[in-house]
């Protein structure tokens, strides 16, 4: 974690929480996170898109801090994309940032980098952020290619970018098979990938970008682990699955560096 960069903790909530648990979930969060947890940390929610409305309103009625965020949008602005959503309604619900290319989304829908590329040009061209995901499988750990496919991921997203919409994009480092398995890469083997992607972006992007850029770590994040995950100087934030859905362990999450330093 560097000084110069706010640290961003964000909840994927992935299919879970009807929009009447995501308001439960929302305010109960709400009162266990105090005014020193938003000075210090960006926190941000991603309910599914049914959600999105309801919270947008509890948001704007209660003038909660919490960024909302969304799970996915289409790279087009509309039409014929049967049961997709346009980065357009997203931005109209107050949606700040937008997950893109999620190991989910490519692994279980058939996302590619270029596809993964187009949305990201499309989130940033609405004026929201992208959370660009990248990240290896077991399979490929094993055979020593992570470094090559993540730079490689984080290559083709950023490629026709221009620095300053680099500068407001996230990364998260999320190793597949670190998600929702209880497993999670050592923190000096997140180091590692998260530096190299650092590095990545200096030489695709620019060294000022790479310096702005905001970099999580993902996979397994629970309230006992991150304080060492945060430690790490490259690692701005951690990106957090299942933890999220409870309210008292992801204000914990939010609240690493009461417990911690
Ligand atoms: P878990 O925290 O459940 O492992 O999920 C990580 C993730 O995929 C967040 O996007």
């Amino acid at each position: 974690m560097s000084s110069e960069r706010q640290p961003i903790v964000s909840g994927n909530w992935k299919m879970n929480n009807n929009h009447f648990e995501a308001i439960q979930c929302v305010q109960k969060l709400a009162y266990l996170l105090q005014k020193e947890d938003f000075d210090a940390v960006e926190v941000t929610v991603h309910p599914p898109f049914t959600d999105l409305r309801s919270m947008q309103t509890l948001i704007d009625a209660d003038q909660l801090r919490l960024k909302l965020g969304a799970q996915n949008c289409h790279s087009e602005d509309k039409g014929a994309f049967t049961g997709e959503v346009s980065p357009v309604f997203l931005g109209k619900l107050g949606v700040h940032y937008v997950i893109v290319g999620h190991s989910e989304r490519r692994e279980l829908f058939g996302e590619t980098d270029e596809f993964v590329a187009a949305k990201v040009a499309a989130v940033l061209k609405h004026g929201m952020a992208p959370i660009l995901c990248v990240g290896e499988t077991l399979a490929e750990r094993e055979a020593g290619v992570t470094l090559d496919k993540v730079k490689r991921q984080v290559g083709i997203a950023l490629e026709k970018r221009s620095n300053e919409q680099v500068k407001n994009m996230v990364i998260a480092y999320e190793p597949i098979w670190a998600i929702g398995t209880g497993k999670n890469a050592s923190p000096a083997d997140a180091q590692e990938v998260i530096a190299a992607i650092r590095a990545e972006v200096a030489s695709v992007a620019s060294a000022p970008a790479a310096n702005a850029i905001r970099l999580q770590y993902g996979g397994s994040v629970k309230a006992g682990t991150i304080a060492d995950i945060m430690r790490q100087p490259d690692i701005d934030g951690v990106l957090v699955g299942g933890a999220s859905l409870d309210p008292t362990e992801f204000a914990r999450i939010v609240q690493y560096r009461r417990h911690a330093f």
